[in-house]
């Protein structure tokens, strides 16, 4: 029979290389089963000193890890329980990586929502959790001191972004006055300390079509601000942005994550979202036209060359303008461990390339935002 109390001790094996535990980082790792335990603990214990703990034993971490690796079944009630009873030990960690098994948005969402900085779907995949791992984190972490955590912001909002993937993929109403407010917190946040310093937060902690929403929210909302728009305007801007690409909860994340090129079928599928969002948000009584007409237009070009509806000039609003300016710029500056992220004077360069497409006088007016805000 298994223990249900498997603690493994910092490793021992450094694998030859001279390297003292003392330099070494800790990280902790949390499984359901001593097999999934063992196995990510082998995969780190070479570069890191690991410590191990089953969800079913009783929670013995003392030490604050530099990082939290839970790698465990979220479709189980009892291990959901089990992770939220070390919710305050694991808040202290500076990166919380989350391998979740099944790859869908449920799980992935469900992940967010107990806290995770990073999801890594599918199998464990070593030189990922690795280089995920390597990724540079904030140099110093406040996240140990008792101080009103410095991401409650960042959490927040991917909180939210992550329960309304859920609340579409499984049919369950839509907490649309949730997801506005965690936009206001992100222009409150971006008001107060500017725009890169949220760049470099949600680049850190989320990956994928989050971090995305994320970005693209951020970006818009300095935009709006650097523009001088209302704040009615700003919060239909913001609230946009965090519903613009809702219906991609409908496209498998293996195509929405995919780092080569997309064929055919999969640019179909891709280029459905707008018009599926649309769908998505057309009947609720808190979802204004104008956030209806930049979920379903913030892929349309002034040239009548995007989609789905093909608009041309007067016919996209100033609101999506600002939006679809945005969306391409967090897309192109976004950060996936597996590549080197875009600097923002190379992805300014492209919007401008972007001749005839964007109304060229509000690209003028973003330079600053791309560039030095
Ligand atoms: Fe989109
Ligand atoms: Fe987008």
């Amino acid at each position: 029979m298994q223990s249900a109390r498997t603690i493994f001790s910092p490793a021992k094996n450094d694998g030859g290389a001279r390297t003292t535990e003392a330099v070494r980082p800790f990280v902790h790792v949390l499984a359901d089963s001593s097999d999934k335990l063992a196995g990510v603990c082998s995969a780190l214990e070479r570069q890191f000193t690991v410590a191990g703990e089953r969800l079913d034993a009783e929670a013995r971490l003392s030490q604050v890890p530099f990082a939290v690796v839970i790698r465990a079944e979220l479709r189980d009630v009892g291990t959901i329980a089990a992770i939220k009873k070390r919710a305050g030990k694991l808040a202290k960690a500076t990166k919380r990586i989350f391998l979740v098994e099944h790859s869908s948005h449920v799980g992935i969402s469900q992940a967010y929502a107990l806290g995770a900085t990073l999801v890594l779907p599918g199998a464990l995949n070593k030189s990922k959790l690795l280089a995920a791992l390597a990724d540079p984190a904030e140099p110093t972490s406040t996240a140990s001191s008792d101080a009103p955590q410095p991401d409650d912001a960042v959490e927040t909002a991917a909180t939210a972004i992550a329960s309304m993937f859920t609340a579409v993929t499984l049919g369950e109403p839509l907490d649309v006055d949730g997801t506005k407010e965690a936009g206001r917190r992100i222009a409150d946040r971006i008001t107060e300390h500017g725009l890169s310093e949220w760049l470099a937060t949600v680049r850190r902690h989320h990956e994928g079509t989050y971090q995305h929403c994320l970005l693209v929210t951020g970006v818009a909302i300095d935009f709006g601000l650097s523009l001088g728009v209302g704040r009615t305007d700003l919060e239909r801007l913001y609230s946009a942005a965090m519903f613009h690409d809702i219906g991609k909860a409908q496209i498998p994340l293996a195509i929405l994550d995919k780092p080569g090129r997309l064929d055919t079928d999969e640019r179909a599928m891709i280029e459905k979202h707008p018009a599926a969002g649309y769908e998505f948000l057309k009947d609720h009584e808190k979802i204004s036209p104008e956030i209806l007409d930049a979920v379903r237009h913030h892929h349309e070009y002034l040239d009548g060359s995007g989609y789905p509806d093909a608009l041309c000039g007067e016919s996209i609003n100033d609101i999506v303008r600002i939006l679809t300016i945005s969306d391409i710029f967090a897309a192109l500056i976004e950060h996936r461990h597996y590549k080197p992220m875009m600097p923002r004077t190379e992805a300014y360069n492209i919007l401008c390339g972007m001749t005839g497409k964007l109304e060229k006088a509000l690209v003028t007016s973003f330079k600053e935002v791309a560039l030095t805000r």
